[in-house]
C-alpha cells in the first residue's frame, strides 16, 4: 500500500476499535481527574469513536464530541446516536455557549500547533472552567521513533521524515497554559508501558496506525521491510509473553481559565 494519498485526517475506524480499544480503556482513569458532574457542559476534544464522551454523559454532563477525522465522528455518531458528535479541528473550532470543562485524552501529541489548541480551549472555556488533558509527553515512544529511523536508514531511505507528533516536556506546555491566561493546578509526566493488543503483529499494528507518516511514500515491500526490522530492533526489549509493550510517556495536565 502506498499511503501518500491518504489525507492525514482519515482513520481506519474499524482497526482502531478492533486492536486499540487500549487508548480509551486507559483513558477511563483521566474521567476521574475530569470528575463531570449532572448538567455541567463539556467538551471532549479528539473523542475518537465515542467511548469516552458517553461516559461522560453517562455521568449527566451534556456532552459533545469532535474530532479532527469525519470517519472517527462518522462511527461515534452510529456508536451512540443520542449525542452529538461534530467534526472540528482542535486548533480553531467553537462552541455555542462557554463551558464548564475541556476533556482531552490521547490526542494532543497530533496537534503541533498548540498555541492555536490553547487559544481555541479557552475561549470555549467560562471563568473558573477546567481544561483537563493526558496525552504523549517528552520521550513518549522513544525507542519506537528510533528503531523507525534506524529501519529507514538501513534500507537507504532519507529520514528526514517530517516528526508526526508532539511531545512537550511539562515545563513547555504550562508554561504556554500560563502565557494564554490558564493557572495549571496539576501537571504530571509519567512513564506508562502501554501493552498493545494482537499478540506477535501487536507492533506493526501499532505502526500502521499510529506512525504511518513514517511509512509515507514507501511501496509495500519496503513497508513491510521497516516494520520487520522495527519488530527485530525492538523485539528483545518490548515483546514478552507473546505481547509487545510501547513505550508511553504522559502527560496530564489540569488548567483552570483564570
Ligand atoms: C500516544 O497515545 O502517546 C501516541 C499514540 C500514537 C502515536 C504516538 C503517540
Amino acid at each position: 500500500m502506498n499511503n501518500l494519498s491518504i489525507p492525514n485526517n482519515y482513520w481506519d475506524t474499524a482497526l482502531y476499535e478492533e486492536k486499540h480499544a487500549f487508548v480509551w480503556q486507559y483513558g477511563e482513569d483521566l474521567l476521574k481527574l475530569l470528575n463531570p458532574k449532572p448538567g455541567e457542559y463539556i467538551l471532549d476534544l479528539g473523542c475518537g469513536t465515542g467511548q469516552l464522551t458517553e461516559k461522560i454523559a453517562i455521568a449527566g454532563a451534556e456532552v459533545r464530541g469532535i474530532d479532527y477525522a469525519p470517519t472517527m465522528i462518522e462511527t461515534a455518531r452510529q456508536n451512540y446516536p443520542h449525542l452529538r458528535f461534530d467534526v472540528a479541528d482542535a486548533r480553531k473550532f467553537q462552541v455555542d455557549q462557554p463551558l464548564d470543562a475541556v476533556f482531552s485524552n490521547a490526542v494532543l501529541h497530533w496537534v503541533k500547533e498548540a498555541d492555536s489548541a490553547i487559544a481555541s480551549i479557552h475561549q470555549a472555556l467560562k471563568p473558573g472552567g477546567r481544561f483537563v488533558a493526558e496525552f504523549g509527553g517528552k520521550g513518549n515512544v522513544q525507542a519506537i521513533a528510533k528503531a523507525l529511523h534506524s529501519a529507514l536508514q538501513a534500507i537507504g531511505i532519507p529520514t528526514q521524515v517530517v516528526n508526526p507528533w508532539y511531545f512537550p516536556s511539562i515545563g513547555e506546555y504550562a508554561t504556554q497554559l500560563e502565557q494564554q491566561g490558564f493557572d495549571v493546578i496539576y501537571t504530571t509526566l509519567f512513564p506508562r508501558p502501554t501493552l498493545l493488543a494482537g499478540g506477535e503483529v501487536g507492533m506493526a499494528n501499532w505502526i500502521q496506525m499510529f506512525a504511518s507518516a513514517f511509512l509515507a511514500g514507501l511501496s509495500a515491500q519496503q513497508q513491510m521491510q521497516v516494520i520487520h526490522a522495527v519488530e527485530e530492533y525492538l523485539k528483545p526489549t518490548m515483546y514478552q509473553k507473546d505481547t509487545w509493550t510501547a513505550d508511553y510517556q504522559r502527560i496530564r495536565i489540569i488548567a483552570i481559565k483564570v
